[in-house]
């Protein structure tokens, strides 16, 4: 790497013990520590994960990384700080909770910042650069790793405190996208590492719509795709602090679904089911995307399932399944 991805590196370094130590051990941390608490995280999650807080200040990190050697110049390509107008330069972070984002060898690249009095916008993360690229990393992958690869699934969350709830709940193998869309780069990463990818995210609106979109690229990786039972509108970490870390791992994350039952579920809210025209032409798509499975008994498995909701008999799913195999040769 250059000379100014290694500096680069360096301030990232700094600033994340810094900021680190303010929390744990400092009065300016305060808010930042009472913050996390409050939400149910430990000390060792908070040194875990390197939590930190960056202080209300105008220049602190400005201020602190100059007397470390840093030039302005530097801060600003690494996304720490602001120009302004006049050509002063002001921190990025100012009062806000520091979730460093880690590279896959564990070193921090990016900061997200979590506002903590309600302040706009909620999540405010370091600019992208070359060093960081939000759709090439995952959040907690370097940790993560060796849970991955040995219990062969990997847990995808959309954000930091759904990955460190989780991980308080025993849940070591989750890793987060930063937000909500996936891309193809790291979908193909975790298919080094899995077979088994259980995408976790929120139960809102925008969430079953992520988790669609993500399920299909995961499937166009060769990922094996199921989704987690999340009840309406609660995200991994609202889920945790309401029902406790043990009725998550049995009622979320070990009963989650096939990819064709979550799919069921998601392509039902297009259609009016009472309407004969509107079941014909769901059932339809239904069909076609059973008849591309492979197994056998998968297919049987989800025709049993069909027959018993719409009251249609196996048979005439099954016949109807393979002459869409035979058309889609
Ligand atoms: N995010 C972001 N910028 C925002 C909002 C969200 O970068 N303004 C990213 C963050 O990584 C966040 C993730 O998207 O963790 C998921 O967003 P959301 O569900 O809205 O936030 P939560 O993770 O649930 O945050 P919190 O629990 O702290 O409210
Ligand atoms: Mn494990
Ligand atoms: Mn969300
Ligand atoms: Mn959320
Ligand atoms: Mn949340």
């Amino acid at each position: 790497s250059s000379k100014q991805e290694l500096d680069i590196l360096a301030a990232y370094e700094w600033l994340t013990k810094l900021y680190h130590h303010l929390i744990r051990f400092t009065k300016d941390g305060k808010e930042g520590y009472q913050y996390l608490r409050d939400r149910g995280i430990s000390d060792e999650a908070i040194d875990t994960f390197q939590l930190g807080f960056a202080p209300n200040v105008r220049d602190f990190t400005v201020q602190f990384l100059k007397k470390k050697g840093f030039n302005e110049a530097l801060l600003v390509n690494a996304g720490l700080v602001s120009l302004q107008n006049d050509n002063s330069v002001i921190d990025r972070f100012r009062g806000r909770v520091i979730f460093p984002i880690r590279n896959h060898i564990g070193k921090p690249i990016a900061f997200g910042g979590r506002s903590i009095a309600g302040g706009e916008p909620k999540y405010l993360n370091s600019a992208e650069s070359e060093l960081f690229q939000k759709g090439k990393l995952l959040y907690n992958f370097d940790l993560a790793k060796k849970h991955i690869r040995k219990q062969n699934e990997v847990v995808l969350f959309e954000g930091y405190m759904d990955v460190i709830s989780s991980y308080q709940a025993g849940v070591l193998n989750g890793v987060a996208t930063l937000g909500t869309s996936l891309t193809e780069s790291q979908a193909k990463l975790l298919k080094r590492y899995v077979d088994t990818v259980i995408v976790c995210y929120d139960g809102d609106r925008a969430g079953v719509e992520a988790t669609y979109k993500a399920a299909n690229i995961l499937r166009k990786a060769g990922c094996q795709v199921k989704v987690a039972n999340l009840e309406n509108g609660l995200d991994p970490d609202t889920y945790i602090q309401t029902y406790g870390g043990e009725a998550f791992k049995n009622e979320v994350i070990k009963a989650s679904n096939t990819y064709l039952s979550f799919y069921m579920r998601y392509m039902r809210k297009d259609f009016n089911l009472s309407l004969e025209s509107d079941r014909l032409a769901y059932l339809d798509i239904i069909l076609n995307e059973l008849a591309k499975l492979e197994s056998v008994v998968e297919r049987e498995y989800y025709v049993r399932e069909i027959s018993k909701e719409h009251n249609l008999s196996v048979e005439s799913l099954s016949s109807e399944i393979e002459s869409i195999r035979d058309k889609q040769g």
